[in-house]
């Protein structure tokens, strides 16, 4: 499923005494089917709001948002969104928390347990099917929200920043997970990121904002060869280019805000 958006704004009008904020100025991008996008830009550019736009949780206060080149009216089972604090409820198991969008498609209950069971495997998570979120790791949290998100079949998956509160090295293995996965799954995957590797390492296309109000500044096509492997992102001369060039232009971007 594709993704279009057509010279969005988006204006948060201000509670009283403040005043309205412009979050997305003008923003316009299509994202293919089957594509893998990382949105990229420093913090409160507008990276959240642009991905609630295509989930159907905000709505353009100009512009258009369409998927497969229909107005998103709302949110919808084809697109599911990854939150950044996992988003587990705390009082079902992993099971459970993996077979709650199962229940509201009304699968009847064998085929729900199948389905549950082959998620679990693939995030590589048997054998803590009964455990509650409290009793598993960060990383083991982050593979139930993908499982969770992939389990009622969506046809693109929006991540907000869905590895930020890992340490660096189950970071890393959670991205050649989440590559495997879409390798393996070919839907249309939309993640957010404050890491320049991450973006690289993942993406078909890096889309970088610019700070508030948000505007896309450049789309950098990623072209490294898939499948890709770990050490691309320490031994390779074209991942070293691509984040000389992201890191110069997201620093730019900081020191401008902050001479404003
Ligand atoms: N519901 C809301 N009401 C009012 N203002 C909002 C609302 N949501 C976001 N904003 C404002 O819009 C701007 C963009 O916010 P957004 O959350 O999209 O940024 P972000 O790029 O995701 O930031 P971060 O990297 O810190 O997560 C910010 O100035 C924020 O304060
Ligand atoms: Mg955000």
């Amino acid at each position: 499923m594709s993704v279009r958006l057509c010279n969005v704004s988006k204006v948060f009008e201000g509670r009283t005494g403040s005043g309205p904020t412009l979050a997305l100025d003008n923003v316009s991008c299509e994202i293919e089917a089957g594509e893998f996008v990382c949105i990229i830009g420093p913090s409160g550019c507008g990276k959240t709001t642009l991905l609630h736009t295509i989930a159907g949780f905000s709505f353009p206060s100009q512009g258009m948002a369409l998927s497969d080149e229909k107005p998103i009216t709302g949110p919808g089972p084809d697109r599911i969104i990854m939150f950044q604090e996992y988003g587990l409820f705390p009082w079902l198991t992993v099971f459970q928390n993996i077979e709650f969008g199962l229940r509201a498609k009304k699968m009847p209950a064998a085929e729900r347990a199948d389905v549950v069971r082959y998620y679990i495997d693939m995030v590589g998570l048997t054998g803590f099917e009964n455990r509650f979120p409290a009793e598993i790791s960060g990383g083991m949290k982050q593979r139930v929200s993908i499982a969770r998100a992939l389990a009622p079949d969506p046809d693109i998956v929006l991540m907000d920043e869905p590895f930020a509160a890992l340490d660096s090295l189950t970071r890393d293995i959670l991205q050649e997970e989440i590559l495997r996965i879409w390798e393996k799954t070919k839907k249309t995957f939309v993640l957010i990121t404050h890491n320049i590797d991450e973006a690289i390492f993942l993406g078909d296309r890096v889309v970088a904002m610019s700070a508030r109000p948000g505007r896309i500044k450049e789309t950098l096509r990623v072209d490294l060869p898939r499948p890709r492997e770990p050490a691309v992102r320490s031994h390779n001369m074209r991942f070293a280019e691509l984040r000389e060039h992201l890191s110069q232009m997201l620093r730019s971007e900081v020191v401008r805000t902050a001479s404003r």
